[in-house]
């Protein structure tokens, strides 16, 4: 069901100890700001998770991983199965960020199977896709995103999109301060919502959550979340600090 979701991916940052103390700090803000209608997410670093998931268990904010493999066990030396994160209690996992696309060589296709993993597993799934400058600069942004999102997901059913999350993350803002505009993050969200509703019909395509990411902090969340078809953010750096994070999660 479209939800109005904020979630935070910490990245590669926070030891054990800062990863802690942040997740106290925002659970303890959505509870003292009655955090209400909104979708509270973090997601740490792998070796984190479980006390994450155990510091905010009586909160309402959720714990996702941030990237995971597909297979269920065996010899794939450094991964994390979903299987892993469904024992420690983690339960939505963050699929095809651009920095997992671009430094680890992740494709649609290896995508593909991830986000079959994790729906065998009952898992929910934000999956990130976005255009690179270059897509932007020679107008072919749509044409990018409407792959991605065909690549990676149009195998899949009409049902299992009740377990996923688009996150629309145009790279050429995600990290640099340069944000989409409040227009050209809705023109985008418009059309992903119109490539879901040609493939699946509106209802669907209307019941899906929609996130931006890339630069969305307190000053503009705020403008972006107005817009119709924007239904929350993927935030990156503005998610390490409590009090931002916060502005960001009550922008609605
Ligand atoms: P940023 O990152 O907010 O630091 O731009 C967003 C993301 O990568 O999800």
């Amino acid at each position: 069901m479209r939800k109005n979701i904020v979630a935070g991916n910490w990245k590669m940052n926070n030891d054990l100890a800062a990863s802690k103390k942040l997740a106290n700090q925002v659970a303890k803000l959505v509870k003292k700001n009655k955090v209400k209608g909104t979708k509270v997410i973090i997601a740490p670093t792998f070796v984190n998770l479980e006390r994450v998931a155990k510091a905010t268990k009586k909160s309402k904010v959720k714990v996702a991983a941030q990237n995971m493999h597909f297979a269920e066990s065996g010899a794939f030396t450094g991964e994390i199965s979903p299987k892993m994160l469904k024992s420690i209690g983690v339960k939505t996992v963050i699929l095809g960020h651009s920095e997992r696309r671009e430094y680890f060589g992740e494709d649609d296709a290896l995508l593909a199977k991830k986000v079959d993993a994790a729906l065998e597993n009952k898992m929910d799934v934000i999956f990130c896709f976005g255009e690179v400058l270059e897509d932007r600069k020679s107008g072919k942004q749509e044409h990018v995103v409407e792959s991605q999102i065909k690549n990676a997901l149009f195998h899949l059913e009409a049902k299992a999109f009740d377990s996923i999350v688009l996150a629309y993350e145009p790279v050429w803002a995600i990290g640099t301060g340069e944000t989409a505009s409040p227009e050209q993050a809705q023109d985008m969200h418009a059309f992903i919502r119109k490539t879901v509703a040609n493939k699946y019909g509106d209802e669907v395509a209307n019941e899906v959550s929609i996130l931006y990411g890339g630069s969305c902090k307190p000053g503009n969340a705020q403008e972006i979340f107005s817009k119709p078809d924007v239904d929350g953010g993927l935030i990156g750096g503005a998610a390490l600090n409590a009090e931002d994070f916060l502005a960001i999660v009550t922008a609605f």
